[in-house]
């Protein structure tokens, strides 16, 4: 009977949650800070976490793919929930491990997270429910995927089926550059198996909801800006700054988003027996025949999390604990009115790779309860504060409209400083 009432999750809330968060980026931190302003908040602990995480708990230094220690931690802190940031442990299995420990977890199964961790498996629940999204060809071979791709006379998006740091997508513009996407991708672990995809054309949007394997929540939507360079040019990158909510998108095109993108994905997913528990994020595309997607990830984006979650009231505590029961309660949460624009501070040599160790100035003498800063690649030396990672910190300001968002975001991006600091300056700019 013990024994079964371990391995049963309980529906109830409890009123004090001790939370175990996994990831490092601005991304947790920004979980960290939303999640703390909850009325059950008790004890966060950050694998491995960061400054920012810090701030509000412990971090501990695990390795992600130690999902033995970290259950250890959790049944030892008494953990109420999971919250998983990133793709890998997701594509990995974390959540089912919790499951089986009886603790639940926000986030989705391993089976379920397939939808971002292969790109075949999410074109194949799309195609079962008919949901519009780019053609693709499916290859297990380069030497058949450059023969079809030669014979057919045009370029191809080149993708590797598998998760790639964001490094999986090359969108080429003539035959030669396809075909060297196709033995570049198809060399690396993640390219085993490859998608060739007709090229859309329009402007993109990230559409964030909480979903508890049946309901979606709709988060406020999100523009990220991927490229290095300002206006889009240069190398892609984990994300150089997102604005929220992305006006172009009216409530009208949002619906048809969510009901011809997103709800046949968790449809199809349920009706598998995976059901999808955790954050569904869509990558949609803007095309003259309407929206379509270009690709679905099973996480909160980062820097995207960074504008959408400061636009968020209500307690996201309760509502990913009820994400992970089932059990999705959507007034809960309520978006906002106004703005954030979330620009990333990078590091020299970013996105390859960056420098480290170079004092930050200038964080704690800002004081502007409009403005938020979130650590990503930061540490604490012998000196303070400094930098440790490729993207630093995401600096997002709020404000009653995007001009003025964006006005404050750039105030304080100028503002902190430290050796090699780069940032686009167009983030948000007409229309973003
Ligand atoms: P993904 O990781 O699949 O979203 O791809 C990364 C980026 O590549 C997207 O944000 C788009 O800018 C671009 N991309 C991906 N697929 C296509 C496509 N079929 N047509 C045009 N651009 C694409
Ligand atoms: N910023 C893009 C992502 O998190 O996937």
């Amino acid at each position: 009977m013990l024994y079964f009432l371990r391995r049963h999750i309980s529906k109830h809330l409890r009123q004090h949650m001790n939370v175990l968060l996994i990831g490092s980026g601005g991304r947790e931190h920004a979980l960290a800070w939303k999640i703390a302003q909850s009325r059950h908040f008790t004890r966060l602990f950050s694998v491995p976490g960061n400054t920012g995480t810090g701030q509000y708990g412990q971090n501990v230094p695990f390795p992600l793919s130690d999902f033995d220690a970290i259950v250890d931690l959790a049944q030892r802190e008494q953990i109420d929930l999971l919250v998983v940031g990133p793709d890998n442990p997701l594509a990995d299995g974390i959540v089912d491990v919790f499951k089986a420990a009886g603790i639940p977890a926000f986030g989705p199964t391993a089976a379920a997270a397939r939808i971002e961790s292969s790109k075949s498996f999410a074109k194949e629940i799309m195609a079962a429910r008919g949901v519009p999204t780019a053609e693709a060809m499916i290859f297990d071979s380069p030497v058949e995927a450059t023969a079809f791709a030669q014979q057919s006379g045009r370029p191809w998006v080149v993708k590797a089926d598998g998760l790639a740091l964001g490094k999986g997508v090359v969108v080429p513009d003539d035959m030669e550059s396809t075909v060297a996407a196709i033995a570049r991708l198809s060399a690396t672990r993640a390219g085993r198996r490859l998608l060739l995809e007709e090229r859309l054309e329009g402007r993109e949007v990230s559409v964030h909801a909480l979903c508890d394997g049946e309901h979606l929540l709709v988060l406020p939507t999100a523009r990220d800006h991927k490229r290095f360079g300002e206006g889009d040019t240069g190398p892609n990158t984990g994300g150089m700054g997102v604005i929220a909510p992305v006006d172009e998108v009216s409530p009208a095109v949002l619906e048809q988003i969510v009901n011809t993108c997103m709800q046949p994905v968790v449809d199809e997913l349920a009706a598998r027996g995976t059901p999808f528990r955790g954050l569904l994020y869509a990558g949609v595309i803007l095309t003259r025949d309407g929206p379509k997607i270009l690709e679905f990830n099973a996480r909160f984006g980062d820097p995207e999390a960074q504008a959408i979650l400061p636009l968020l009231e209500g307690d996201v505590l309760e509502v990913f604990y009820d994400c992970a029961v089932g059990q999705l309660h959507p007034e809960k949460l309520r978006k906002r009115k106004g703005y954030a624009v979330c620009v990333v501070l990078c590091a020299q040599g970013y996105p390859g790779k960056p420098r480290v160790g170079d004092p930050i100035r200038g964080v704690e003498a800002i004081d502007d309860e409009q403005v938020l800063i979130f650590h990503a690649g930061t540490a604490i030396g012998p000196a303070g504060l400094c930098t440790a990672g490729g993207r630093v910190i995401g600096v997002t300001g709020l404000g009653s409209t995007l001009a003025r968002a964006r006005a404050r975001a750039y105030e304080i991006a100028e503002r902190v400083a430290f050796e090699g600091k780069y940032f686009r300056r167009d983030i948000g700019k007409e229309n973003g």
